[in-house]
This record gives C-alpha cells, structure tokens and sequence, in this order.
C-alpha cells in the first residue's frame, strides 16, 4: 500500500491561446473547474491504476472539498486520513496556453492546516505502508516531521519537492527517492541546468546528502535516474502535448506504484514516463490521468 500526503486543490482553469502580457486583458477560451492539488492528483495516479492508496490532507468545510473528497473516494482512494478545517478548500488558479504550457498562482487554504498532529493521528496509515509520497504544498514543518515519522519505521520515503524551494539536509538525509524537474533541481542546489552533464553534477550533491536516488523529469525527452555509481536515461515519448498540468503528479504516482509492485528503479521509471505521456495529451488534472485499461489501451 501506500499513503501520499500532500495537498488537495481545486483547480480553476483558463484555457487562452497565449499567456497575457504584464496590463494586458484577454478572453478565455473555455473556463473548467477540475479536481486537482499535487498530492490529490498524486493518490489519484495511483488510484486510477488500481493501486492501493491513501491520503492524509486538509479541505475546507465547503462544496469544493465535498467534491474533491468524492471524486478521490469513486476512484477508491481511502480519504479516512483526510480533515475538515477551518479555512476553505486549497484552490489554484491555472492559465494553460494553446502549447500547453501552464502558469499556476496557489491559494493553499485548508492545506496549510494539515498539522504534525495529524500526522501522528493518521500514524496507523504510515504503518500499514510501503511507500510514504509527499510533496510541498503543505506546510514544510508537517513534511519534514512525516518524512521522520515515515523513516523511523522503516519505510521507503518519496519526494516530489513541487513547488520547489530550498531544502534542510536534515529533511533531505531521510528521503529514499526524490523526483524533481529541471527547474526544481536547480532551485534545490543552486545549479544552472543545460546539459545532462549539469543534471549529474547537480543530483550528486543531493546524494552526498544521503539521497539513495534522484529521478529527474525533462519533459518529452523523457527521465534520468541517478544514484551514486549511476547514471540512466529512460527516453521520453513524443507526443501532441496539450496540457502538462499533473504530468509531474502522474509520473511520480506510477513511479511509487511500479516500485510498490516490484519493478526496479528503471522498469518504474519507465512506467512512469508512459502514463505522463499519456496525461499530458488531455486536459486538465485528475481528469487527465489514465485509469489501467486506458494505459493499455495507449501502450498495447
Ligand atoms: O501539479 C499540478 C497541480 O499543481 C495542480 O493540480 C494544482 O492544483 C497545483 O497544485
């Protein structure tokens, strides 16, 4: 099994044809609200190729939060780890242009309630876990104390460190697998990436902090792993991408159910980079993300 504990959002999202510029105004062509928030869309990856998951979170007292928690809940997600709070429901405001490139402004609400203390109500759902996945979205204090919680039994930590922001060591010493994109590995080490040379150099300081693996997501080109004694490329898939919103989410979702069914770093990895070439070709979050029979479906 395994538990994510992240965000849950729902997103409000612009379709224009390009990004406005700094005082200009133009009109949407299609405006949706769709469930999403990286830790939801997280679990909901998984969910949707039938692997056992849970989530730990925090929505609001309010419609929004009552549709997320059901949208999880028809995909069999376990939403007993989710709390009610105060603040109102997580919300991101997303414009995605006509290359299907995004720009996303978060109100995080109700996830910056997710406390330590639930982490310790919630403990028996670690316990009952192989994999423990988390993002950034929630507060840093709550990650760093689950990640420890998540460590002290024994359990293999993944870390998908969206929105990036710089890191503690003592955080970073506890995580197994970290999933950054470009952009996030440069603001986790301080390294100007262009070349997969960069990407090596930047990743090896992670690991002599004692990550076990860095998988690092460069779009359509695809992942590389790196580990202290290697260095793997796992191509990418050329496709008509429309919409990368939750391709990060869906890769490191498969990538934790792959390893959760026993394939190797390089078997889930490649997984993963399938179900993201498959999100990326629809729409939106969770409703882009591929349930089982559509992945075989797309890769027979
Ligand atoms: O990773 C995509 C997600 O980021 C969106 O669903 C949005 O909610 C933001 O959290």
């Amino acid at each position: 099994m395994i538990t994510v504990i992240g965000s849950l959002n729902m997103d409000l999202v612009l379709y224009t044809s390009y990004f406005p510029q700094v005082g200009e105004t133009i009109s949407s062509t299609r405006y949706l609200e769709i469930p999403g928030g990286k830790g939801a869309n997280q679990a909901m990856s998984i969910g949707k190729l039938n692997g056992s998951v849970e989530m730990i979170g925090a929505i609001g007292n309010d419609g929004f939060g009552d549709k997320l928690i059901q949208n999880l809940s028809n995909h069999g997600i376990g939403i007993q780890g989710i709390k009610r709070c105060t603040s109102t429901t997580g919300t991101a405001f997303i414009n995605v242009d006509d290359h299907g490139d995004n720009k996303i402004i978060l109100v995080p609400g109700a996830n910056y309630e997710l406390t330590t203390q639930h982490i310790d109500e919630e403990i028996h759902l670690l316990e009952k876990s192989e994999f423990i996945i988390l993002q950034l979205e929630v507060p840093l204090t709550t990650v760093f104390y689950a990640i420890q919680k998540a460590k002290e039994l024994n359990k293999t930590v993944i870390l998908n460190p969206a929105p990036a922001c710089k890191l503690d060591a003592n955080l970073l010493k506890n995580v197994d697998i970290l999933t950054p994109n470009e952009t996030e590995l440069e603001i986790l080490t301080d390294t100007k990436i262009n070349t997969l040379k960069d990407i090596k150099y930047a990743c090896h300081k992670l690991l002599a902090q004692g990550i076990k693996a860095v998988i690092v997501t460069i779009g359509a080109k695809g992942a590389v792993i790196v580990t202290m004694n290697n260095f793997i490329s796992i191509p990418g898939y050329e496709v008509d991408a429309i919409d990368t919103t939750a391709a990060g989410d869906s890769f490191t979702g498969a990538l934790a159910l792959g390893l959760n069914q026993g394939y190797d770093l390089e078997a889930a990895t490649h997984f993963a980079n399938q179900v993201a070439s498959i999100t990326v070709q629809r729409k939106g979050a969770q409703i882009s993300l591929p349930t089982l029979d559509e992945f075989h479906t797309y890769f027979k």
